[in-house]
């Protein structure tokens, strides 16, 4: 078994009295993407911050790539590249030579630079925009210039935070397949997110940071099954309608406003029927179904919200049936 690009035990952080990181516990496998989720405050920035060495812990400890991070944080920057929450680039200068200046930090020769600029320029789609200053960039292509600069110098695991917070649909897929493109050369990928769906897109394991600790960690798949959350939903346009289908599905949760009945349901074809036949059997025709299967929202919403021991739903339906 290779050694893991990441471990932490233990990792404390306070602020004044505001315990911020309460004891954090990772093992991030080399080759691997690693999503830390939580709501904002968390404390995702400050575990990438201590993890990159930017700043230290005030407990614990940890190894990234192989390195300690409080005794041998030379050769922990040596071997990672951090894109920062928020920008580094310059806006003074061009994109291209925010780019070679990074080549320059990273002591690549300057034909290398030149070559490994000009590369990373194309794949973050910045090629016409490279002779002209960074600061009349959109901020999607600060996004992009800022995470091409991180790849400059090669690292072997990278920090992104946020790293599509503010990026269009197709930028967003863009770095995703970038990202993914890293992952198979063999990079280590810890990123933070606001966007469950890029976590579970992305990442291998994830881990939901709230109040300090980790709440819960694993797969997409696995947290999904933490939560319950699987219901369909009825809307009608006749109350009568939906008056009598209340009745029919005594298993419903019912809303008089909105004309809506929402029923526990695992999405199954069989479950599926059984809500079919019973508005059969009562003769009536939902005007609108949907269902809506546990995705990574309602993990985040049960484990992070004010009252966390009740799963929230989410309004979003995730499948239309008709
Ligand atoms: N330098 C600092 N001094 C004092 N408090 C700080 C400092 N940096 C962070 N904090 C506090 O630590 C907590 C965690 O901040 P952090 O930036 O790590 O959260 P985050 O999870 O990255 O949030 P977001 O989703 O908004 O980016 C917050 O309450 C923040 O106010
Ligand atoms: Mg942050």
């Amino acid at each position: 078994m290779t050694n893991p690009a990441i471990t932490a035990q233990a990792l404390r952080k306070s602020y004044g009295d505001k315990v911020v990181l309460d004891g954090i516990d990772l093992t991030i496998p080399e080759g691997t993407v690693f999503a830390l989720l939580g709501p904002n405050g968390a404390g995702k920035t400050t575990v990438v911050k201590i993890l990159s060495t930017l700043i230290t812990a005030d407990g614990g400890e940890a190894r990234v790539g192989g390195h300690d991070l409080a005794a041998q944080a030379q050769s922990v920057r040596a071997a990672i590249g951090v894109t920062g929450q928020f920008s580094a680039v310059d806006g003074l200068i061009t994109g291209e030579e925010n780019m070679l200046l990074m080549a320059d930090l990273n002591h690549l020769s300057k034909a290398e630079g030149q070559r490994v600029a000009a590369e990373l320029l194309e794949r973050f789609d910045l090629v016409e925009a490279a002779k002209k200053p960074a600061s009349t960039y959109s901020g999607g292509m600060k996004r992009r210039l800022d995470i091409a600069m991180t790849l400059v110098g090669g690292p072997r695991i990278i920090f992104l935070d946020e790293p599509t917070t503010g990026l269009d649909p197709r930028s967003r897929h863009n770095m995703w397949r970038i990202i993914r493109e890293l992952v198979t050369g063999g990079t280590t990928v810890f990123l933070t997110t606001q966007y469950l769906e890029e976590a579970d897109e992305l990442a291998d394991r994830i881990a939901v940071l709230n109040g300090g600790r980790i709440v819960a960690e694993g797969s997409a798949d696995e947290l999904k099954r933490l939560v319950p959350g699987g219901h369909v939903r009825l809307r009608f346009t006749d109350p009568a309608a939906h008056r009598t289908a209340a009745t029919a599905l005594p298993d419903a949760a019912r809303d008089d406003e909105a004309l809506t009945l929402q029923i526990p349901n695992d999405g199954t074809q069989r479950e599926l029927r059984a809500v079919l036949d019973h508005l059969d059997t009562a003769g009536i025709e939902a005007d609108e179904l949907t269902v809506h299967t546990p995705d990574l929202d309602d993990v985040f919403f049960a484990l992070t919200g004010p009252d966390t021991s009740v799963p929230a739903q989410t309004e979003q339906p995730k499948e239309t049936v008709r």
